[in-house]
């Protein structure tokens, strides 16, 4: 039955079991994709199979979808990688970092490639994710709201880039959108110290585009999400394309980026 209604609305039930079983509930209803970590007794701690679950809900993502919300259940987003995997036991079926280390580099960097396929995809232009990011956001957690277009924000907010300070770089996807979003130096701030930043600060560099009280989350991201669904879809995927592309362009180029997709549009409005 709830198969069948999944179906109905454009999911795919088979899927909401398989990333079930690792922790990640998706929803599907209508043009809204509800991504939920779903671990909060280990504040939704994520390994490798999280990510392959996320790369599988991007693959098989119903057509229909304009708006995909990441959000974490219980106190907080997500604690980051699952701290078994630096123990020699690892974190069952899934291997440890000892067991990485004797693998042959390009079988653990193909390893890496396969988790980053998780956090990828939310950028893609047919779609608008937006990370709905409570408590703590740590490593991969800090790194998944990273990889969404958009990041709303409760006031407990705590994002800390951990990784160098356990040895490791952050590896999934999330040193580009950091950079861009908040500068180099900036960047090297946050990460080269392992700080915490929080709400206020997060707003004001631009890690956030919206602070909320930590009761007023949900509400915030359905209002957005209202908001986003509110303009003409084809236009919206044309002018993600646009601003995606900006930053690799000359104005001359982009000029001539905006001059295609315009022409496209008024074809498609008008024609
Ligand atoms: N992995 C596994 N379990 C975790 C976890 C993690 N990353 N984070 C928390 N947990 C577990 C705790 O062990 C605890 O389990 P038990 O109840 O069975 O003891 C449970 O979650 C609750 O944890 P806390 O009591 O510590 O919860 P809190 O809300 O008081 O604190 C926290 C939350 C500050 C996030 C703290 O748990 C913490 O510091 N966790 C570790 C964070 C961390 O170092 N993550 C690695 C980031 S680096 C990374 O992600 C690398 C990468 O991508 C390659």
């Amino acid at each position: 039955m709830a198969a069948a209604q999944a179906r109905q609305r454009g999911g795919n039930a088979d899927e909401v079991s398989v990333t079930a079983e690792h922790g990640v509930r998706l929803e599907v209803d209508g043009e809204i994709a509800t991504i939920t970590l779903d671990r909060p007794e280990k504040r939704n701690a994520q390994t490798f199979a999280t990510w392959s679950a996320l790369a599988r809900i991007g693959e098989s993502l119903p057509e229909q979808v304009r708006v995909v919300v990441v959000k974490g259940e219980g106190p907080s987003f997500s604690a980051g990688i699952d701290l078994r995997m630096f123990t020699p036991e690892g974190v069952p079926g899934q291997g440890s970092f000892s067991s990485a280390a004797t693998s042959v580099d390009a079988t653990f960097e193909q390893r890496i490639s396969q988790a980053q396929a998780g956090f990828l995809w939310l950028r893609r232009p047919e779609i608008v994710s937006i990370a709905a990011v409570q408590g703590y956001a740590i490593g991969a957690g800090f790194q998944l709201a990273l990889s969404c277009d958009l990041r709303i924000v409760a006031d407990d907010v705590s994002f800390c880039m951990k990784e160098p300070a356990l040895g490791l770089v952050p590896d999934l996807t999330g040193t580009k959108p950091l950079v861009e979003l908040v500068g180099l130096a900036k960047a090297i701030d946050i990460c080269l110290t392992a700080r915490t930043v929080h709400a206020d600060e997060a707003m004001r560099i631009g890690l956030a585009e919206q602070v909320v009280a930590r009761g007023d989350l949900d509400q915030a991201v359905r209002d957005k999400v209202a908001e986003l669904l509110a303009v003409n879809r084809d236009a919206a995927i044309a002018t993600k394309r646009l601003l995606q592309g900006a930053q690799g362009r000359s104005l001359e180029e982009q000029c001539a980026a905006e001059r295609i997709e315009q022409a496209a549009r008024i074809k498609a409005l008008f024609a």
